[in-house]
């Protein structure tokens, strides 16, 4: 079986599914993060803060795959929409990422990695399928129930929807109209943005590890972005990631 590693930026993004392994998992501190190993759900897991930002997902994704031999890494956690059709709730599962702050033009192409020839990294094809199929079931099934009426209503929540395309990375928080309007068209088919995914993207393609990442729409990237995206992760977030991440668990093992 496959060990899984799941990879957040914040605490409240995996909060609920570090509960949910328990006081029995085996701890690991590793370059100043704590690594937590143990069965969750049926499938064999580490479960890791990342921290915020493409180099500390990078190191955290090389430590994973080289230190516990993860034979596939899952990220979760929030991003702000750059895509119109995005509401705050949604969930965008990855086809591709890129990292929007990469640019060594003229020498490559804006958005090239050097030396990789690539500005767009896949992710597993088979791992995301399962992991918006999950997450369906689970907005459609579970969520507003878990959520509750009044965080529905604070949020604005109706019945978020799932969406599927390329998300956007780099070392900035977007969090003014002006920066999310040049994402918006230099980079016309990114539905989101946010700091890590797509450095644990390339990591994975150099170590040709699967991978799939999970975000959930906390903001717009505007003005307003900050005041949002920190009520959304105090309020929110690990409803969402735990109630996904544990139907993808749960669905692994049964593949498996
Ligand atoms: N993650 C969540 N919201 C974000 C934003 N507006 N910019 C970058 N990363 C984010």
């Amino acid at each position: 079986m496959k060990r899984i590693g799941i990879m957040a930026a914040l605490h409240g993004e995996v909060a609920g599914l570090l509960a949910a392994m328990g006081a029995g998992a085996e701890v690991r501190r590793i370059g100043g993060r704590d690594y937590y190993s143990g069965q969750l759900l049926g499938s064999e897991c580490v479960i890791v803060l990342a921290r915020v930002g493409k180099v500390a997902a990078a190191a955290t994704a090389v430590t994973l795959i080289r230190e516990f031999n993860a034979g596939q890494l899952v990220f979760t956690g929030l991003a702000g929409a750059v895509a119109d059709q995005l509401r705050v709730g949604d969930v965008v599962v990855a086809e591709s990422l890129l990292q929007h702050d990469m640019d060594a033009s003229p020498l490559f192409p804006r958005y090239e990695i050097p030396l990789l020839a690539c500005s767009k990294f896949a992710a597993d094809a088979g791992a995301s399928d399962l992991l918006a199929r999950c997450a369906t079931a689970y907005l459609q099934e579970d969520f507003m129930a878990h959520a509750g009426p009044d965080l529905c209503r604070r949020f604005g929540f109706e019945q978020p929807a799932v969406h599927r395309g390329m998300i956007v990375s780099g070392d900035r928080f977007i969090n003014d109209a002006s920066g999310v309007a040049s994402l918006r068209a230099e980079l016309p088919d990114a539905l989101c943005v946010e700091m890590e995914g797509a450095a644990v993207a390339q990591i994975c393609h150099e170590y040709e590890v699967p991978f799939a990442v999970v975000r959930t729409i906390s903001d717009r990237a505007d003005d307003s972005a900050s005041l949002d995206f920190s009520a959304f992760l105090d309020q929110v977030a690990s409803v969402y990631s735990a109630g996904i991440l544990r139907r993808y668990l749960e669905a692994s093992a049964v593949i498996a």
